[in-house]
């Protein structure tokens, strides 16, 4: 790999990285030792650290079936997008439209490993994995430009990621970057952790993070905001994401706000 950006960083098992802790709390098998110390110490702190990772897919889940069903986008860039975990988002998105093009990016070399699931596809459709940090957005678009038309509309995924970058790590400049990129009719369908509801727990949480070498930030309410500067907010705006068009009978689904904020914006 050539360029001055940021390094992708090599498998390290000896830190705990945020891919990994979050399937742990997802109740998956692609962690080590040291990711599960992490994540079981969120959850003594915060017990429910594994119904907000459930209600976090749920809500990308309803967000993707929303977009494809409620307009004529057929094409996904989904940055951040972790270890494989059924239903995936192309999955969702070709249950519904089978020649729906997705690219995944993501920058821990465990998700490159596991990547072969997320390039099993409708034969209608495709799929695409680009190994690359999200703070260098102009590469993630000169690469999924061999699979996305950006004269179309796409919907830029960038779901339970920018909590790993702070504002003064490029985090406002790569959303600016590639909703820039997007042709009038895209969306950003956006989630991002928040203390606004339980800000003890959530800054302890912060902290153990903070503790173990991960960065972690909460956005308030009008932080999320900014990110949605331009953009046309779909219905109930941005919510904790477990209110964000809820659907009976999902596990996780109750009236406690969980510690994510999600929302979709549209490019008029
Ligand atoms: C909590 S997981 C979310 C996975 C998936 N989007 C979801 O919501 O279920 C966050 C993902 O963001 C990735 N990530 C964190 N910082 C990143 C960066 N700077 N560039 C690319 N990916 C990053 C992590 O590797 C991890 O896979």
């Amino acid at each position: 790999m050539t360029g001055t950006g940021p390094a992708i960083p090599r498998l390290d098992t000896s830190r705990p990285h945020p891919a990994r802790v979050y399937d742990w709390f997802l109740g998956g098998k692609d962690n080590y030792p040291v990711d599960e110390e992490l994540g079981r110490r969120i959850t003594a702190m915060q017990g429910d650290a594994p119904r907000h990772a459930r209600a976090n897919r749920r809500f990308m889940e309803r967000a993707t079936r929303a977009v494809v069903q409620g307009t004529g986008i057929r094409q996904f860039l989904d940055i951040g997008s972790g270890i494989p975990t059924e239903p995936n988002l192309h999955q969702v998105a070709q249950s519904v439209v089978p020649d729906a093009r997705v690219v995944y990016v993501d920058n821990d070399p465990i998700v490159l490993a596991h990547a072969g699931a997320l390039l099993r596809g409708t034969p209608e459709g495709v799929t695409e994995y680009v190994q690359a940090d999200a703070r260098e957005p102009e590469r993630i678009l000169e690469r999924a430009a061999s699979v996305l038309d950006f004269d179309r509309p796409v919907a830029l995924s960038l779901i339970a990621l920018l909590h790993f970058i702070a504002d003064e790590d490029g985090a406002h400049e790569l959303v600016d970057t590639l909703v820039g990129a997007l042709a009038p009719g895209s969306c950003l369908v956006l989630s991002a952790m928040t203390a606004d509801f339980d800000p003890e727990n959530v800054n302890r949480g912060i902290a153990a993070y903070t503790a173990s070498g991960v960065t972690l930030v909460a956005r308030s309410h009008a932080d999320m905001g900014v990110f949605f500067n331009g953009l046309e907010l779909m219905e109930p705006g941005i919510v904790s994401l477990s209110h964000w068009r809820p659907e009976p009978g999902e596990d996780g689904e109750t009236e406690e706000p969980v510690s994510l904020y999600g929302a979709v914006g549209f490019k008029r």
